[in-house]
């Protein structure tokens, strides 16, 4: 027996079917994204690896086991990315930052991680994200969560995706809080699992937002981040949260909210939704004021956010709702007999010149007649043309209106004009 050949775990095929809600997703983001004047940007899907090691934070479980790395032919390290955001800096400072200040980027692309796979998470995914730089105003803040809510709405999936927001201050106030919360965790080291006695050591922060009910329980009673944060940062935080609710989005404030990267300060949020069974943030982001820093530039205000485009692909397919099935072929020719596949293939040729848009389907196959036809059923096209010798001879062809079953014998010329009237804009 032949083996079987698998794509790699954790990375998947689309095919066209699937593909059809992604492109509604990924023509709605769009739209969105431009109305509030983001361009895009094309990035490079390998970076150097001492990029993402000085920036996402050596002891996060994305640099501890997460990353595919290698060594190209030089003995240089490189990665393939897990995210977007650092690339995009490196991208930036490579441009010159200057040129960039107060500009908004969009990307979408494949990200990579080595986690363990399960439904909506995988080991190539792909994201949307956003990146504003040089704006340190709390308009920006807001303006991103209006724009994301405002893509939940457009998706008609407001009503199942929540906000939680925290702001986590300082890079300085997450040091003195890491002290404090390892002083009070180290009582009960003891009780903690094998991956939380490690996290103590290297990067207590991620506790906060443990599963591990056990560790839930004590960290009811830990020192909370929110008495750490410095002034500016709280009372910044206290009027973002009143410009939200002058919007009128809902939020959770949730002080436990901390994400996996090390690059954030202050602002950092998630939205959820409670309809995909696992893996339920379907988009995450926050401020990051020294990542350009980190990378050797002068300091520069930044703020993004980026959008898990199979998660948000999986709610929308359980929700139902682009239910409406789309046209895969406008105008599906069928010709009868070799002799009649020339004017068929010219007739298709001549029907594109006229009208470009319409996806024109001309069927070579050697099925018989009715195996054509239910094939163009099943295509959902619109109309078949019929191209047989009779049609040649007599100068006529046969057009069969698939949706209201009706079927006509008209002259080529009186066919290029009838099309309009199936069709919308062509
Ligand atoms: P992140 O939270 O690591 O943030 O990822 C953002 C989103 O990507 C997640 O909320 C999720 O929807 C999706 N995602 C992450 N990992 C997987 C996976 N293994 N399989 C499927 N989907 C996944 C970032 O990547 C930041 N760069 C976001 C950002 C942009 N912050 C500022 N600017």
């Amino acid at each position: 027996m032949k083996k079987k050949i698998n794509s790699i775990r954790g990375m998947h095929d689309y095919f066209p079917e699937e593909l059809t809600i992604w492109k509604k997703i990924e023509k709605t983001l769009k739209e969105v994204l431009n109305s509030y004047c983001y361009q895009e940007i094309r990035l490079p899907i390998l970076e150097p690896t001492s990029i993402f090691k000085r920036t996402i934070g050596d002891v996060t479980d994305i640099l501890k086991k997460e990353m595919y790395s290698f060594s190209d032919k030089k003995g240089n390290s490189l990665s393939l990315r897990p995210e977007g955001t650092v690339g995009c800096v490196r991208a930036i400072i490579q441009k010159g930052i200057s040129c960039i200040k107060n500009k908004r980027f969009w990307y979408l692309g494949p990200m990579f991680r080595y986690e363990r796979p399960q439904s909506g998470r995988y080991r190539q995914f792909y994201q949307l994200g956003g990146e504003v730089f040089g704006c340190d105003k709390l308009d920006i803040d807001l303006e991103i969560l209006l724009l994301t809510f405002r893509l939940w709405k457009k998706l008609g999936i407001e009503n199942y995706v929540k906000l939680e927001i925290n702001t986590i201050g300082s890079l300085n106030d997450r040091v003195k809080y890491e002290k404090e919360l390892v002083l009070f965790l180290k009582k009960y080291e003891y009780l903690l699992n094998q991956e939380s006695k490690e996290r103590l050591y290297t990067n207590p922060f991620r506790l906060l937002d443990t599963k591990d009910i056990h560790l839930k329980k004590i960290l009811k009673k830990a020192p909370l981040l929110k008495n750490y944060i410095n002034d500016i940062s709280r009372s910044n935080f206290n009027k973002l949260l009143k410009m939200i609710e002058l919007h009128d989005i809902k939020y959770i404030y949730n002080q436990k909210l901390v994400r996996g990267l090390d690059y954030y300060n202050d602002t950092v949020f998630e939205w959820k939704t409670n309809e995909n069974k696992s893996q339920n943030t379907i988009c995450a982001g926050g401020r990051y004021d020294t990542l350009v820093e980190k990378l050797g530039e002068n300091k520069t205000s930044a703020i993004g956010f980026a959008i898990g485009i199979e998660r948000l692909a999986l709610l929308i397919k359980s929700l139902n709702i682009f239910s409406d099935k789309i046209e895969n072929v406008n105008i599906y020719i069928i010709f009868i007999g070799d002799l009649n596949k020339n004017y068929s293939v010219n007739l298709s040729e001549k029907i594109r010149n006229v009208y470009p848009k319409l996806k024109i389907f001309v069927d070579f196959s050697n099925c018989n007649l009715s195996k054509k036809i239910k094939n163009a059923v099943s295509f959902l096209a619109r109309i078949v043309i019929l191209i047989g010798s009779n049609e040649i001879e007599k100068k006529c062809i046969l057009i069969k209106d698939l949706k209201n079953k009706t079927e006509d014998y008209i002259s080529e010329r009186e066919l290029m004009l009838k099309i309009k009237t199936f069709f919308k804009n062509v």
